[in-house]
């Protein structure tokens, strides 16, 4: 991977949350012209969250969370632009399967954007559903057995 980065757990609340909000804004919802914090985002306490750091400062975020006792589910893969094309998301993907086999789940579930479908397969995702709108973004539901 060509950037040097630091992995770091996020804790709900601090400054360090924020600056992660900030991230999957920038990814997931401004270009769209919606805001992340009009959002519940309480839901994030109960996830396990990672930043990526370049320098000390956050570049990307990672999140993991339960589905079902056997079955994890990746969240929030967000990469700020400047950043993408460098590896750091097959780097990110690589280190949230390695945080779920270690917590002893057996698959890896997430929610893809269809653009980044390919991305996806190419670290061994299968696609599991036909393309729904989610935030009127087109959706796919992909699947990886650890
Ligand atoms: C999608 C994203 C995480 C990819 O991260 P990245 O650091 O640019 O990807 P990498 O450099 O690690 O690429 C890994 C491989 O996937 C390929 N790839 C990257 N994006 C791809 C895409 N959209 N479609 C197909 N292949 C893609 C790369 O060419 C590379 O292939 P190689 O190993 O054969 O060279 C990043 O672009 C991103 O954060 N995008 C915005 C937010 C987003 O859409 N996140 C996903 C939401 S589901």
């Amino acid at each position: 991977m060509k950037l040097n980065v630091e992995m770091r757990k996020i804790e709900y609340g601090t400054e360090d949350y924020e600056v992660s909000i900030d991230i999957r804004n920038e990814c997931f919802r401004k270009p769209w012209g919606m805001d992340i914090r009009d959002e519940d985002l309480s839901g994030d306490k109960d996830m396990d969250m990672y930043g990526a750091y370049l320098d000390g400062k956050m570049i990307a975020t990672v999140f993991l969370t339960q589905d079902d006792e056997e079955t994890a589910r990746v969240k929030s893969v967000a990469i700020l632009e400047e950043y993408r094309g460098y590896g750091l998301g097959r780097y990110l993907m690589d280190f949230i399967e390695d945080k779920a086999r270690e917590k002893g789940y057996k698959r890896v579930n997430l929610m893809g954007r269809v653009w980044v479908e390919g991305f996806y397969h190419k670290l061994g995702y299968k696609t599991i559903s036909e393309p729904y709108d989610y935030h009127t973004i087109p959706h796919i539901d992909m699947t990886k057995e650890l």
